[in-house]
């Protein structure tokens, strides 16, 4: 996880530069910071602190600069200490380094730097790179860079820089980083969004391969070969706005909001690739469905839509748990990886897995460029523009929307797919206006200092119970678990109390009546019930009201508790943007 945000150009305020687009990447963790810059007569300033980038004061410095990096850490090898926080140097301090990633053989390597005199400062794994750099300075920077690098078990995106050469070292392996250029300027970050308002130019670096930057010119090499690799220059569209939080008080609710647009923008796909696709998934031999987090759920989900409209059967598998099932890979299967930010670590690990065993990929991600775009054979982009609250909203109905109107597609019926879509889309932007927004704050306000949260849907609804849990789990702190309605009474019901909510999520269909029954069982018990249904029952002791849209019952479903969600965190003064311990790019394992 981590966020890498590093500058090399011709401007003097390098290190305002990189502290602004850094709060960019805060959603990649935040629980410390710091940055390096090296000053005109090449001083090396080294600034750290404990906390989040954004609730930092000014930073005032007294020099000019124009090489910059900066990183905010999700802390992996060591606790949140001032010591542990990037950058890292050398003992000197005259090499500085930041990284993404994690060196899995650091401990060994430590101890063979220790045995040769070197002192550590810190517990991180990342602090062994300095050194060893240090250890082979005799072949020249990058020479000395590449060399450490080579012994390096592990991922990594790093930037390296020295202060006795205007040279600036850029590597990755399996970490997320990316190059924006403008002329004579190079912006090096995570994602783009720290640099999207400086140029839409840009570079994609490959896992095991370099940059070296200096004054005359720069070069990337395999870090494998050591060849030189020759790279296009890549335009991207995308929308500055869509990076600020606008009139909101938080991006999630923003990103909330957005839905009123994002499932129209999920269908922009051309027919025709629908199409193909779906001659693929009927074709395939065994297709699955692979995502974590959200995506996971969203996957699930998707499992239902095409047993439902398509009968057809696709195996959703947890991303990380993709290894067991390898085994039922051919060179016929199909995987198809669901995925917001296009570059977490348990996904890639099963593409590349696939992709040995000569199966096809497929992708539904946000992120254009992310590595996960790049592996697949084919790539839909979801269209949801910068999801950057932690807890995945926008994203995951886009993704739903997606996978609807392929189940419609294998089915014959595209076009009436796309249909039931449109109309949903228009309902959902009429359900979320204020009055909506304000029934459901009053029913967090009624919950808010509730311990449990139980959750309780059949058929499509009960991965989106799951997914209830994490939303509810991830901002507001409350134990939530989401169950299958059936289950309730093999175990869960057990826990049902005087004074505890049960929230059911219902749809007009056949499981409708079972559904009653288990909110009947509950209410028996002394638990409550928050209907959210298309129609009110007097079993409900709340009803949440949501448009009734068939087949895409489930996905409108979520939207009522994504929200619910969002007030249950500000009403007990969390930050819904930030919550503890979570990074929204997983990228390590
Ligand atoms: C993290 C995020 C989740 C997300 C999951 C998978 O845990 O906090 O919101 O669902 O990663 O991320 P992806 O980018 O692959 O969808």
């Amino acid at each position: 996880m981590c966020g890498i945000f590093a500058y090399y150009g011709d401007r003097s305020d390098a290190v305002s530069l990189v502290i602004e687009g850094l709060k960019k990447l805060e959603y990649r963790g935040y629980d410390s910071w710091g940055f390096c810059a090296k000053d005109i007569d090449n001083n090396i300033h080294i600034h750290k602190e404990i906390g989040k980038i954004s609730n930092a004061g000014k930073i005032n410095t007294n020099y000019k600069s124009s090489i910059a990096m900066a990183h905010t850490r999700w802390a992996t090898h060591g606790g949140v200490t001032y010591e542990n926080c990037h950058p890292h140097t050398s003992e000197e301090s005259d090499i500085v380094v930041i990284q993404n990633g994690i060196v899995e053989n650091f401990q060994e390597l430590r101890d063979e730097l220790i045995k040769d005199g070197h002192k550590f400062t810190s517990e991180t794994d990342t602090e062994v790179v300095p050194h060893l750099i240090q250890k082979y300075i005799s072949f020249g920077f990058v020479n000395a860079c590449k060399k450490a690098l080579a012994r390096l078990e592990g991922s990594f995106a790093f930037v390296i820089l020295s202060k006795n050469v205007n040279e600036i070292f850029i590597a990755r392996r399996d970490s997320p980083l990316i190059i924006g250029i403008n002329k004579n300027e190079f912006f090096i970050a995570s994602d783009t969004t720290p640099f999207a308002k400086y140029t839409r130019d840009i570079m994609y670096l490959d896992d095991n391969e370099c940059l070296v930057i200096n004054k005359k010119k720069y070069q990337f090499f395999s870090l494998i070969t050591n060849e030189e690799i020759k790279k296009r220059v890549v335009t991207i569209n995308w929308d500055i706005k869509s990076t600020d939080k606008g009139d909101f008080d938080h991006f999630m609710l923003k990103e909330i909001m957005e839905q009123k647009e994002t499932i129209k923008r999920a269908l922009n796909q051309k027919d025709e690739d629908i199409e193909l696709v779906a001659k693929r998934i009927n074709e395939a031999y065994g297709t699955f469905f692979l995502g974590c987090g959200t995506a996971s759920k969203v996957c699930m989900v998707g499992e239902y839509f095409f047993s439902k409209i398509a009968h057809k059967h696709i195996n959703a598998i947890i991303a990380s748990e993709f290894p067991s099932y390898q085994h039922f890979l051919k060179d016929k299967s199909l995987i198809i990886g669901i995925t917001q930010s296009g570059e977490t670590i348990d996904l890639l690990e099963a593409i590349k897995i696939a992709k040995k065993k000569g199966s096809q990929i497929l992708s539904l991600v946000n992120v254009e460029g992310s590595s996960v775009h790049r592996l697949s054979d084919y790539s839909f982009l979801i269209n949801a523009g910068p999801e950057q609250a932690v807890a995945s909203t926008k994203a995951a109905t886009s993704q739903l929307a997606l996978l609807l109107l392929m189940a419609y597609a294998v089915a014959g019926k595209l076009q009436e797919g796309r249909q039931l879509l449109i109309e949903t889309a228009s309902k959902i932007n009429d359900m979320l206006n204020p009055r909506y927004l304000k029934h459901i704050k009053k029913i967090a306000k009624k919950i808010k200092k509730q311990s449990n949260i139980y959750i309780i849907g059949r058929n499509a609804n009960y991965p989106i119970a799951l997914e209830s849990a994490i939303k509810i789990q991830e901002v507001s702190y409350i134990h939530a678990e989401g169950f299958a309605g059936g289950e309730l009474k093999h175990g869960p019901i057990a826990l049902i109390q005087d004074g505890v909510p049960c929230i059911a999520l219902m749809s007009n269909d056949s499981f409708k009546e079972a559904m009653i029954s288990n909110c009947m069982e509950v209410k028996a018990r002394g638990g409550f019930i928050i209907g959210v249904a298309p129609e009110n029952n007097e079993v409900f002791d709340y009803w949440i009201k949501v448009p009734d849209t068939s087949y895409a019952q489930a996905m409108v479903n979520i939207i009522p508790i994504q929200i619910l969600s969002y007030y249950l965190a500000v009403l007990r003064g969390q930050d819904p943007d930030k919550p503890r311990n979570l990074a929204k790019s997983v990228t390590v394992k």
